[in-house]
């Protein structure tokens, strides 16, 4: 698959070596192209900015700070319809940096918002409840790959399974996006849980009793 990221940032970073691993075709996409263009290098892939990536891309990942959501789409085209027809997987969480208590809410999530500024994307909301570093290489919690939660509509969550199991990680639907809310407030638990000293390799999982 063709893959695009609306954003050069460390989420991009820990995802898309996975994605390059398994074959997928990636090009970096960022407002600031010089990011994009060092990230681009580093992971050996094409470069370009976030129309650029959002015209590339079959699937796009959103990575990007939340208070960009906005600008992001408008740069990426979505208003022309770049993005109609597009799986967009969205890991991104309500917080601004130097203040991770500050949660923006007005009834929808980010990813609704970003389903609804897309015009004709399909988002799913992925990998948002953990630490970056828990996506740069696969690991197992209790002896198992960590339950990935992730929401939206069929059949964009056939294509997310998919890029979820290739990150080493395990697929856990939770329903359509309107879920995605729980996620980003499980999102913020986590970003709460590691300020307050939790290891970056720290995440909630899904967990049955031994017998
Ligand atoms: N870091 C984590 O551990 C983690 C974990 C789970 C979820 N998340 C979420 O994932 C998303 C990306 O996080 P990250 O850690 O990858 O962030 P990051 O490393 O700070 O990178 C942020 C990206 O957002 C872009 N950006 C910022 N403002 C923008 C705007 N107004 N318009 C377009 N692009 C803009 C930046 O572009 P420039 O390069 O041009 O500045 C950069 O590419 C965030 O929503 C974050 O909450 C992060």
């Amino acid at each position: 698959m063709r893959i695009g990221t609306l954003g050069s940032g460390l989420m991009t970073a820990a995802l898309v070596p996975h994605w390059i691993a398994a074959g997928h075709e990636v090009l970096v996409g960022g407002r600031d192209t010089a990011h994009a263009q060092e990230l681009g290098k580093r992971l050996e892939v094409e470069h370009g900015s976030l129309a650029d990536a959002a015209d590339f891309g079959e699937v796009v990942l959103l990575a990007i700070r939340s208070e960009g959501l906005a600008d992001c789409m408008e740069q990426a085209g979505a208003a022309r319809g770049t993005l109609s027809g597009s799986v967009i997987i969205d890991c991104g969480n309500a917080v601004h940096l130097g203040d991770f208590s500050q949660v923006r809410w007005d009834g929808r999530s980010l990813a609704e918002q970003a389903e609804f500024l897309a015009q004709g994307g399909r988002v799913v909301k992925a990998f948002n409840t953990c630490h970056y570093e828990v996506w740069a290489a696969a690991r197992t919690y209790g002896g198992s790959p960590l339950r990935v939660p992730y929401c939206g509509s069929e059949p964009a969550k056939e294509t997310v399974r998919e890029l979820i199991t290739q990150v080493g990680t395990d697929p856990l639907d939770v329903g359509d996006l309107s879920q995605a809310r729980h996620l980003e407030a499980l999102g913020i638990l986590m970003i709460r849980a590691l300020v307050g000293g939790a290891p970056a390799l720290s995440a909630f999982n899904l967990v049955t009793a031994d017998a």
